[in-house]
């Protein structure tokens, strides 16, 4: 009973939120370079420059002018260029990670520190960056799980091809895959293709510069591909390689058993399950085909692409929780509150955090039992976590009680899930498990980590560390396998 031996603990990251650097040891930009910070109240804008030259600034999940490039303003101020720092400390973060147990780390290779244009240019300084990244987590014994791409994509290629609205992305992005596949196929045994592949729709994500249901779903045609081969290629490099596909997922429940509010329900999460159907299962399902037609998005395929994404399917589904949703027929009954990347439902039996998140740590055993059943291939929880604002007591401490009550019951929840529905469960990897820029704010001051940086939005603080109160309630849920909550 309980977690396997080999149960994945561990924490996740970023490099756009986590790494900074942006410009060092030969990084080219990405596009998340020129998104400036935000708050809970105020969006996050693109400064870009206009095809005549004109400099503007955009919504950040909205569309930019045609031959608009990014733009970075040196008057203002952008979270990622520093974000913290682990560019910097990482042998001191990896240290504290192996102090609290971890078994594993998750991280992200920027593509733009390894291929600076995104193309078939390499930045061998970037590759041994994470050769020495990898080589620390290994002295503790800690397993890297790499996020092959998340959130950021290469400036040059948004800039120049429209980012993954241009099939030619697939073989620039094969062309990283292969090369950190063969670089470190001795040190990464467990990879995942795109985070959050359900959110993937705009210029800050993947390059693209219209924001519309017909761009998306070219572009995310072109991401199966690219991730099918991607799996492909990497079980031919090492046939060990886990490789994962990584989704946001967010159960929406009824707003009542009224049966019209039941369907729409069933459609807000197929649009979720649609991603996984895709990459586990090998084929576009007959809901999405249809609801193309009613649309009218028309997706270009190749000969072939079929064959591909049925041959690339992938080994696990990595997924990220942290709230549910709820669906209503009925547009009055509908509240909405905060979300991840979009608005939510408000719950009527739910708290929410402090950013208007829906906190529900048994529906995190409904995901896992839903998404067991319906794919039937091991589950990863690679992002889970509360967003909170800490303060620093007058003796230096930081008493995140709230934190540690949010992650004993969604660590209770998976074991119920193992225990009671024999879910095949990989691991467990909570969101910024060191602190980091948020990636829907832009803030420092929303927290999610065990480890406190000193940080702040105005662009202050030393990058010191320091533990938090929840740092040991996590060593001792690791140390007992999860047995003391
Ligand atoms: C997920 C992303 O959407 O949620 C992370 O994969 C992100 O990049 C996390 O940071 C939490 O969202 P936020 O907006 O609170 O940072």
């Amino acid at each position: 009973m309980g977690f396997k031996k080999d149960f994945l603990w561990g924490g996740a990251t970023a490099a756009n939120q986590y790494e900074g650097g942006y410009l060092s040891g030969g990084k080219g930009l990405s596009t998340l370079d020129a998104i400036a910070g935000g708050s809970h109240e105020k969006p996050r804008m693109i400064t870009y420059k206009t095809k005549e030259g004109k400099l503007e600034t955009g919504w950040s999940r909205g569309s930019l002018p045609e031959g608009a490039t990014g733009y970075i303003d040196p008057e203002l101020f952008y979270p990622s260029h520093e974000a913290t720092d682990f560019y910097h400390h990482y042998k001191e973060d990896i240290a504290l990670f192996a102090k609290m147990g971890f078994k594993c780390f998750r991280l992200s290779i920027s593509w733009a520190r390894i291929c600076p244009k995104g193309t078939d240019e390499l930045n061998e300084e970037g590759l041994q960056f994470y050769d020495n990244v990898f080589d620390e987590l290994l002295k503790y014994g800690i397993e890297p799980v790499v996020t092959m791409n998340h959130f950021d994509t290469p400036m040059y290629l948004a800039d120049n091809y429209d980012g993954w609205s241009d099939r030619k992305l697939i073989d620039y992005f094969l062309f990283f895959a292969e090369t950190i596949f063969t670089r470190y196929k001795d040190k990464v045994k467990y990879w995942m293709t795109f985070n959050e592949i359900n959110f993937l729709r705009n210029w800050t994500t993947i390059g693209v510069h219209t924001a519309d249901d017909q761009h998306k779903y070219q572009a995310a045609h072109h991401l199966f591909v690219a991730s099918a081969k991607t799996v492909q290629l990497g079980h031919k490099i090492n046939p060990d390689f886990q490789i994962g596909m990584m989704v946001a997922y967010i159960p929406s429940y009824p707003m009542s058993c009224r049966p019209e509010d039941v369907m729409e329900s069933v459609s807000f999460n197929r649009e979720q399950e649609f991603y996984m159907d895709v990459q586990v299962k090998g084929y576009y399902p007959a809901q999405k085909l249809k609801a193309f037609e009613r649309t009218g998005v028309v997706i270009k395929k190749e000969e072939g692409d079929d064959e591909i994404i049925a041959a690339g399917t992938v080994d696990y589904i990595g997924f990220s929780y942290y709230m549910s949703t709820v669906s209503s027929a009925n547009p009055e009954n509908v509240k909405l509150i905060g979300g991840n990347q979009q608005p939510a439902v408000k719950n009527p039996y739910l708290e929410e955090s402090a950013w208007g998140w829906a906190v529900d740590p048994l529906g995190l055993r409904i995901s896992l039992c839903k998404l067991y059943d319906r794919y039937n291939v091991p589950l990863f929880v690679v992002e889970n976590g509360f967003g909170a604002e800490d303060k620093i007591e007058a003796d230096g401490s930081i008493i995140d009680d709230y934190r540690i009550d949010y992650f004993k019951k969604h660590v209770a929840a998976m074991k119920d899930a193992v225990d009671l529905d024999g879910v095949d469960l990989m691991g467990y990897t909570p969101w910024g498990c060191i602190d980091l820029v948020s990636a829907g704010t832009g803030e420092m001051k929303k927290r999610y980590g065990f480890i406190y940086v000193e940080r702040y939005d105005d662009g202050t603080g030393d990058f010191s560390r320091r533990e938090k109160k929840s740092f040991n309630w996590y060593k001792q849920v690791i140390e007992s396998n999860g047995e003391n909550l």
